[in-house]
């Protein structure tokens, strides 16, 4: 069984995400929201499919149309049977303009709200290292997700270090020639601090690069990294597996 940990099933990129979750046969998906709209889908996703969970979350860039109430419809939602954690929340620096402040506070509201329901979070986190690293001193109680993980082997082991619950989630830049940080990151690293994900639609693995993703490439960064542990599939998709059910408190639907 393989889980891909994080990926995004919605209307507005999938002409038939039916077919799309059906691919995956019986293994298992998280699908992760990005503001209130695509949190109400989680819902009606996780209610249809057995092997599919959910988070639900404002993600740094989906602010604009931002308002205080949004976290409340959020809230609204979390008790929601098949949510199994909030995101993906975090900051994003990458784009000029940003509101930093804005970002921050959306942030923190939201591991909050993960607080009060002891639940994982899902944080997606983009030239925002120091932001990041500062704000979850404070969330040393929380198990997390830093997906699509791109910092460094040296920026891993100072969260861990604040944090040894916080796993790496680990996509299709793993399969790219010139991602060589992250390479270092999975060698170096432990097992048991990975989750493997897909991030679909976008950053399909190799040798689907460019084209869009689904869970289903989940295999191929599985085989990526079997590769470069040394070790076989089996061995890859048993351990993240159980680090991704550890992590989500996953108790199986059927
Ligand atoms: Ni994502």
């Amino acid at each position: 069984m393989l889980i891909d940990t994080h990926c995004h099933l919605f209307k507005q990129d999938y002409s038939n995400v039916e077919e799309v979750i059906n691919h995956m046969n019986k293994n298992i998906m998280i699908v992760s929201a990005d503001n209130l709209k695509t949190s109400y889908e989680v819902c009606k996703l996780i209610a249809k499919y057995d092997n599919v969970y959910g988070t639900i979350g404002i993600h740094p860039t989906e602010l604009d149309e931002y308002k205080i109430d949004n976290l409340n419809e959020i809230e609204s939602m979390i008790l929601t049977k098949g949510i199994v954690g909030i995101g993906e929340i975090g900051l994003d620096y990458h784009y000029e303009n940003t509101d930093k402040d804005l970002q921050k506070e959306v942030f923190i509201s939201q591991l909050d709200l993960a607080r009060k329901y002891k639940l994982p979070v899902v944080i997606h986190s983009r030239d925002a290292f120091n932001d990041t690293l500062e704000i979850l001193k404070n969330y040393t109680d929380l198990k997390i997700d830093l997906h699509c993980y791109g910092y460094s082997l040296e920026a891993a082991k100072q969260f861990l270090k604040i944090n040894p619950n916080i796993r790496f989630g680990i996509g299709g830049v793993l399969t790219f020639k010139n991602s060589r940080v992250i390479k270092e990151v999975v060698s170096e690293l432990d097992l048991k601090y990975f989750v493997l994900e897909t991030d679909s639609p976008y950053l399909s693995p190799e040798p689907y690069r460019g084209k869009q993703n689904e869970p289903y490439n989940v295999i191929y960064v599985a085989k990526y990294m079997a590769e470069l542990k040394e070790t076989s599939l089996d061995e890859i998709a048993k351990i993240t597996s159980e680090n991704a059910i550890k992590l989500f408190d996953l108790n199986m639907k059927k």
